[in-house]
C-alpha cells in the first residue's frame, strides 16, 4: 500500500489493483452520456472508488486532460444532452505512440480501470490498448445507430427515436394541409434501424433502409392507385445509408407518382435533446454492471443488452460482424 496526496491506493502486485476509476466518451455523443456520467461517479464513491473525468476522448488521455471529478460535477446535468466531458473521433489513438503516452498518463493517476461510452471503433482502439497495456475496461455501447452487434439497445436510441417522432408528427401537419410528399431522412450510418422503428411507429407510407434491396417502380401502381382513392399526401422514411439521394425519391415522387415533394434532413438533431426515461435508466444500469464488473476483476469486456437482461460479451464478439436486424421488424416492411 501507499500513499499519494493524502489518498490510499491499493497495489496487488501482478495484478495491480487500483481505487481509482475513469470514464470517456468516444465518437458520435448521444443523449443518455450525462446521465451515465451522474451514476459513473455517484455509483463509484458509493464503492469507494476515485472517479475521473477524461475530456474530449481519447484525445483527454493522450494529453492528460483528466481530472477527478465529484458529485458538484454531475449536479443538474442528469436533464441534458450529449456529453459534460465532450467526446472526439480521435485519430492519434489509432497510433501506437499516442496510445503509450495516454498510458503514461493513466499511470500518473494510478488508474486502470476505464468505462468508455462509444461505439464499435472506440471497443475494437480500447481492446488493441488493452492488449498493450492491460488497462481494464468496459465498453458500455453509445450510439443512436443502434448498429453494435451483440446488443439490442445502445445508449441513446430511445431518446434519438423519440426526436425523430416529433419530428414526422410535425411534418405530416404541413404535408397533408399542401399535398405533399415528404421523404424524411434519418441518420444511422450503414443501419436502418432508426428508419425502419420511426416507419412502424410513425405509420409512414414507405421506408427505405440499407438492408433491403429496393426498387421504386414497386411501389408507383399502388401509391397512384391510393391517390385516386383520395389520399393526400405520403411520408417516406429514409435511412442515410442507403445508395439513392434522398433528393432523388423526391424527384421520383414529383416525376412518377405526380406529387410535389419536398426533403427533410434530419441530421443532428437527432442526437441531442433532453434524455427519456429509458435512456436515463438505461444509463443507469449499464454504468452500474460495467463497474461492477471491473470491480469483479473482468478485463475487458462490453456490456451488452438483449432479451435475457445485460450481459458481457468479448470485443470480437461486437466486432467481428456487421449487426443483423431484427428478422421479425424487417418482415412487416417486406
Ligand atoms: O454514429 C452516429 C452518427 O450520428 C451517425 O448516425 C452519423 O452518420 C454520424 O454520426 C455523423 O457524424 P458527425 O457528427 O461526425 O457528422
Amino acid at each position: 500500500m501507499s500513499l499519494d496526496n493524502g489518498k490510499l491506493y491499493e497495489f496487488n502486485i501482478g495484478n495491480f489493483m487500483s481505487k481509482n476509476i475513469a470514464i470517456l466518451c468516444s465518437g458520435g455523443d448521444v443523449s443518455g452520456m450525462n446521465p451515465a456520467l451522474k451514476q459513473f461517479v455517484e455509483y463509484s464513491l458509493q464503492k469507494n472508488l476515485t472517479p475521473y473525468f477524461v475530456y474530449d476522448g481519447f484525445e483527454g488521455l493522450i494529453d492528460n486532460n483528466i481530472k477527478e471529478a465529484s458529485y458538484c460535477d454531475v449536479a443538474g446535468i442528469i436533464t441534458r444532452g450529449g456529453t459534460k466531458i465532450g467526446s472526439a473521433r480521435s485519430k492519434r489513438f489509432m497510433k501506437k505512440e499516442f496510445r503509450l503516452v495516454a498510458k503514461e498518463n493513466l499511470d500518473k493517476l494510478n488508474i486502470n480501470m476505464l468505462l468508455v461510452l462509444g461505439g464499435d471503433g472506440s471497443f475494437a482502439g480500447m481492446d488493441i490498448f488493452y492488449k498493450e497495456h492491460g488497462i481494464r475496461f468496459c465498453g458500455i455501447p453509445s450510439t443512436i445507430d443502434n448498429d453494435i452487434n451483440g446488443t439490442d439497445y445502445c445508449l441513446g436510441v430511445d431518446t434519438a427515436l423519440n426526436i425523430i417522432k416529433t419530428s414526422i408528427d410535425a411534418i405530416r401537419d404541413t404535408a397533408s394541409s399542401f399535398k405533399r410528399a415528404f421523404v424524411i431522412e434519418t441518420m444511422g450510418r450503414d443501419c436502418g434501424y432508426l428508419a425502419l422503428v420511426s416507419h412502424l411507429t410513425s405509420g409512414s407510407e414507405m421506408c427505405l433502409i440499407p438492408e433491403i434491396d429496393f426498387d421504386l417502380k414497386d411501389y408507383e401502381d399502388k401509391f397512384k392507385t391510393q391517390i385516386q382513392n383520395g389520399r393526400r399526401y405520403f411520408i417516406a422514411v429514409v435511412a442515410e445509408g442507403i445508395k439513392q439521394d434522398s433528393s432523388e425519391i423526391a424527384q421520383w415522387f414529383e416525376d412518377k407518382i405526380g406529387m410535389e415533394s419536398r426533403v427533410s434532413v434530419l441530421g443532428h438533431i437527432q442526437r441531442g435533446g433532453n434524455p427519456t426515461i429509458y435512456d436515463r435508466l438505461m444509463a443507469y444500469k449499464f454504468v452500474s454492471h460495467a463497474i461492477d464488473k471491473l470491480l469483479k476483476g473482468s478485463k475487458e469486456s462490453v456490456i451488452c443488452y438483449d432479451r435475457f437482461g445485460f450481459n458481457f460479451k468479448s470485443i470480437s464478439e461486437v466486432t467481428s460482424t456487421t449487426k443483423v436486424l431484427d428478422e421479425k421488424l424487417l418482415s412487416y416492411i417486406q
